[in-house]
C-alpha cells in the first residue's frame, strides 16, 4: 500500500426528509445565497417550491442561476460568477446533479479569484479561496456532492477538463429526489458509478486488500439494485443504495494508498467536448474497449475482477480466458440494462476520432494502469465505433 493522507469535510446529510436540515445551514451560511439547478427538473417535481420557502424561512435573500446545461458550459459559471459578485452572494446553494454541482463549485472559486476561473481547469493555478457551498442532490452519478472535483466545458474551444475546486461544505441525499430521474440517465448514472470504481480498481499497488473489497462492493451492490431500480423507479431502498454507491465511488474512499488510472474519463470528455454526449453513456461504450486494450498489463488483477464481481468460474480456462469472461460480463450488463455500446450509437463516426484521441491527451500520455499516448487512445476509439 502507497502512503496517504485523507481529508474529507463535506457532511452528509442523507436520507427521507433530510431536506429540513437546509433551514438550519442556511440560516449559518448567510443572507444572501445564489440558487443554481438545471434546465427544469427541481420545477417540475416540487422540488424548488419547497428549497424557496426553507430558505425563505432561513431569512435568505435568494438570487438564481437557472438553466445549467449537462456537461456544464464555462460561459454560464462566469455568468454565476458575474451575479455573486454584483448582488454580493454569501453563499452557493446546488440543486440538482453533477452538472449543477460541477458548475456551481466553479463559481465558489471563480467568486474570489481575479483571473480566469477556467486557469483551474487548465492547470495554470490551484483555488486559494471558495465561497461556501451547499448541495442538494438529485442524481446518482458523479459523487461530485462529496468530492473536490469539477469538471466544465470551454465549448468555444471544445475542450472538456475536470478541475481540483472546492468540497461542498453539506451535501443533502435524499433518495426520493431521484425518483423523477428518466429511464435513461439512471442508466447513465449506475455507468458513471461503475467507471469511478473501475478507475480506481485496475491499479498495479500491490497488497490492498481493504481498497478492493470496498471497490467490489460498490459493484456488487450497484449490479444487485441496477434491475429493480429500472423495473420500479420508486424503490426507495434500491435508489438509496444507487445513491449511496455513487457518493461512495468517488469520495476519496477507494484511491487512498492506491495508483489509480483515470485514462478513460480523460477519452470519454474529450468525446464530449466534441460531441456533447451523456458521459455515463460514452464511459459505457469505452470502458469495455479499454478493459480489451489493457487487460494483459496485470492479468492478475482482471482476473480476480472476472470471478469476485461476475462470480466467472475459473475451472478450466485460462488466465486469459478467465480475464476476458469478466470483461464480456461487463459488456452483456451494461447491454441488458440498455447502456449504449458503440459510438455509432450516438451517431459517431471516424471523421473527429484523431481530434478526440488528441483532446484526450492535451498534457502527455494518459492513465497508469498503461500509459496511453494519443496513438493508443485513437486506436481504443477505433475499437468503440
Ligand atoms: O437540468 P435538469 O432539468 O435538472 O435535468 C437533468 C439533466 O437533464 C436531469 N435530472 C437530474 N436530476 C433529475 C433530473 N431529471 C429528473 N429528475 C431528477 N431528479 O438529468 C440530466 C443530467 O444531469 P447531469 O447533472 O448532467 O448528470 P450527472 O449527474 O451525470 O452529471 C454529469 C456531469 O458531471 C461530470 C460529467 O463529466 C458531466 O459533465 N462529472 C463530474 C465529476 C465530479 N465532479 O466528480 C466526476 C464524473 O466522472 C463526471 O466527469
Ligand atoms: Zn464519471
Amino acid at each position: 500500500m502507497n502512503n496517504f493522507i485523507y481529508h474529507n469535510p463535506t457532511e452528509l446529510i442523507f436520507g427521507k426528509g433530510q431536506l429540513s436540515h437546509l433551514k438550519d445551514k442556511a440560516a449559518k451560511l448567510g443572507a444572501s445565497v445564489l440558487l443554481v439547478y438545471g434546465g427544469g427538473s427541481i420545477k417540475r417535481t416540487g422540488l424548488y417550491d419547497k428549497i424557496i420557502s426553507l430558505l425563505q424561512e432561513a431569512g435568505c435573500q435568494v438570487h438564481e442561476l437557472a438553466g445549467v446545461e449537462p456537461n456544464p458550459r464555462l460561459s454560464t459559471v462566469k455568468k454565476g460568477i458575474g451575479i455573486c459578485r454584483e448582488q454580493g452572494v454569501n453563499w452557493i446553494l446546488a440543486v440538482g446533479g453533477g452538472s449543477v454541482i460541477d458548475a456551481s463549485k466553479a463559481i465558489a472559486v471563480g467568486v474570489p479569484y481575479q483571473g480566469d476561473v477556467w486557469d483551474f481547469y487548465t492547470r495554470k493555478a490551484t483555488p486559494q479561496k471558495a465561497l461556501p457551498l451547499g448541495t442538494v442532490l438529485t442524481l446518482a452519478a458523479t459523487g461530485s456532492e462529496m468530492n473536490r472535483g469539477s469538471v466544465v466545458t470551454n465549448w468555444e474551444t471544445q475542450e472538456k477538463f475536470g478541475g481540483t475546486t472546492t468540497f461542498p461544505t453539506f451535501s443533502i441525499l435524499d433518495p426520493e429526489n431521484t425518483f423523477s430521474v428518466p429511464r435513461d440517465q439512471t442508466i447513465y448514472g449506475m455507468c458513471d458509478i461503475m467507471s469511478h470504481v473501475f478507475e480506481q480498481y485496475f491499479s498495479h499497488t500491490p497488497e490492498i486488500p481493504l481498497q478492493t473489497r470496498f471497490a467490489e462492493a460498490i459493484l456488487k451492490t450497484v449490479i444487485e439494485n441496477a434491475e429493480r431500480v429500472l423495473a420500479n423507479p420508486e424503490d426507495y431502498d434500491a435508489r438509496a443504495n444507487i445513491l449511496y454507491c455513487g457518493t461512495m465511488a468517488l469520495n476519496g474512499t477507494l484511491p487512498v494508498g492506491v495508483e489509480t488510472d483515470w485514462a478513460t474519463h480523460s477519452i470519454e470528455h474529450a468525446v464530449s467536448a466534441v460531441y456533447d454526449i451523456p458521459h455515463g453513456g460514452g464511459l459505457a461504450i469505452i470502458f469495455p474497449k479499454w478493459m480489451r486494450y489493457v487487460y494483459r498489463e496485470n492479468v492478475e488483477r482482471f482476473k480476480r475482477y472476472a470471478t469476485e464481481v461476475w462470480g466467472v468460474d475459473p475451472a478450466g480456462k485460462t488466465d486469459d480466458e478467465i480475464a476476458l469472461a469478466g470483461i464480456e460480463a461487463t459488456e452483456a450488463f451494461f447491454a441488458r440494462i440498455g447502456a449504449p455500446t458503440r459510438l455509432a450509437d450516438y451517431q459517431i463516426g471516424d471523421e473527429k476520432l484523431q481530434l478526440m484521441a488528441e483532446k484526450a491527451t492535451p498534457f502527455g500520455p494518459i492513465g497508469r494502469f498503461k500509459k496511453l499516448a494519443s496513438e493508443d487512445v485513437a486506436e481504443i476509439l477505433r475499437m468503440c465505433l
